[in-house]
């Protein structure tokens, strides 16, 4: 199929695939392999080509879902790794260097904490958070050394957004650093269907596959996508550390593509249409969804998104006891207690905002922070699980 001017859904359906050359099988077959032949012992030592070298370098099932992910993002490449956290752990990798100081959200997804603040230390990198809403005030944050500004819109557990095209004006109009600073956002919740952030300006976009792509909560699965030197920042640094992702995995990610528009829109569609309900319970302080109306990102999100996705969080009014609200959460019968997110199944955690270590005041009222993940059930049975659990709460 010629790809180019088609929508991106069509082109969902068809990247990838090169039946002619597969027997006219249209999905491609799943290479296992470390050891890959050569014709010649020229052709071994390298003086003449050879498409794939080494089963850890990449194979054609890689190449198929990378091509496909680079192709949605409109990127000129991708890598991918075994897990949402190592395609982001691998991107920071492949721009840092000692002396770097470099700027993240506070709202900044837990297990990504752990590395920045863990890790970066020990390369001689100084990490800095940032407001988790933020324009082109980053500027005061910025500084000679600073190398990157990191973006996760929403953020995790509170839902804040950050204005991306104010923050690229920012770090490209500064002249506070002769180097350019490099911008690269976690794209895991907006996923390239509802939030074009290379298009509007970011480097490197970096995604859990393991949610929405692969979408069947039994894969872990990243990738992270740029072009020029970004792009092959990402894979020498994924080579140089022998990242690399299981074929089976890498499979299930492009067969996870083709249904991505629709399992997404489901999902969304129920989270939207539980959030606006839950918001007229009069146990809930607040709900955090950007795409409420109501939601004090929700301008940003209506300029910058196509559209939204299952995960959300509300706050409950502290008027009942720890132990109440574990028996009506235990109590429900279609949401199960997990993490996670992005798969077909509903799911439900308390979220611990003083146990993240954050460094700025709470963006959200007091009371319990709930996290609701809408799988892809009909929309009025889970509501009905919700309200039946904010009823048993009201109840003595
Ligand atoms: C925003 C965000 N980014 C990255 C990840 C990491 O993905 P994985 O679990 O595949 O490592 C998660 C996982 O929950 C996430 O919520």
């Amino acid at each position: 199929m010629k790809k180019d001017n088609k929508h991106i859904d069509t082109r969902l359906g068809h990247l990838g695939l090169d039946p002619m050359s597969n027997y006219g099988i249209p999905n491609p077959p799943i290479y296992r392999t470390s050891t890959i032949l050569s014709s010649s012992f020229a052709q071994h030592r390298g003086e003449l080509p050879k498409p794939y070298t080494y089963g850890r370098n990449g194979t054609p099932t890689s190449a198929a879902f990378e091509g496909a992910v680079a192709d949605i993002y409109g990127a000129e490449s991708c890598i991918s790794t075994p897990s949402g956290l190592a395609a982001l752990t691998t991107a920071l990798l492949a721009f840092t260097k000692s002396g770097d100081h470099m700027l993240f959200p506070d709202q900044l997804y837990g297990s990504t904490r752990r590395f920045v603040t863990n890790m970066l230390p020990m390369m001689g990198v100084e990490p800095e958070f940032y407001p988790a809403r933020i324009d082109g005030d980053i500027w005061g944050y910025i500084r000679p050394s600073t190398s990157l500004i990191f973006v996760e819109s929403p953020g995790s557990l509170t839902f804040e957004l950050q204005d991306l095209p104010a923050i690229v004006k920012a770090a490209r109009g500064q002249t506070k650093t002769a180097n350019p600073i490099t911008i690269m956002v976690d794209n895991t919740w907006g996923t390239a269907l509802h939030y074009p952030v290379l298009q509007l300006g970011g480097d490197v976009v970096v995604e859990a596959a393991t949610k929405y792509i692969c979408g069947h909560s039994d894969i872990s699965l990243g990738i992270a996508a740029a072009s020029g030197m970004h792009g092959k920042a990402l894979k020498q640094t994924a080579k140089n550390l022998g990242i690399c992702a299981g074929p089976d995995d890498l499979y299930a990610g492009l067969r996870g593509l083709r249904t991505l528009r629709l399992r997404l829109e489901q999902s969304a569609a129920n989270g939207l249409y539980l959030a606006e309900r839950i918001e007229k319970h009069p146990l809930v302080e607040a709900v955090l969804h950007p795409a409420l109306p109501s939601s004090v990102d929700n301008t940003i999100y209506t300029r910058d998104f196509s559209g939204s996705c299952g995960l959300f969080g509300f706050v409950l009014r502290k008027e009942m006891s720890q132990e109440r609200l574990d028996k009506a959460i235990e109590d429900m019968e279609i949401f199960a207690i997990g993490d996670s997110w992005g798969g077909y199944e509903s799911l439900v955690k308390q979220a611990h905002y003083e146990i993240t270590g954050r460094s700025f005041a709470k963006t959200h009222p007091e009371g319990y922070l709930v996290r609701l993940y809408a799988g892809l059930e009909h929309g009025e049975d889970l509501w009905a699980d919700i309200d039946a659990m904010l009823a048993s709460l009201g109840t003595s």
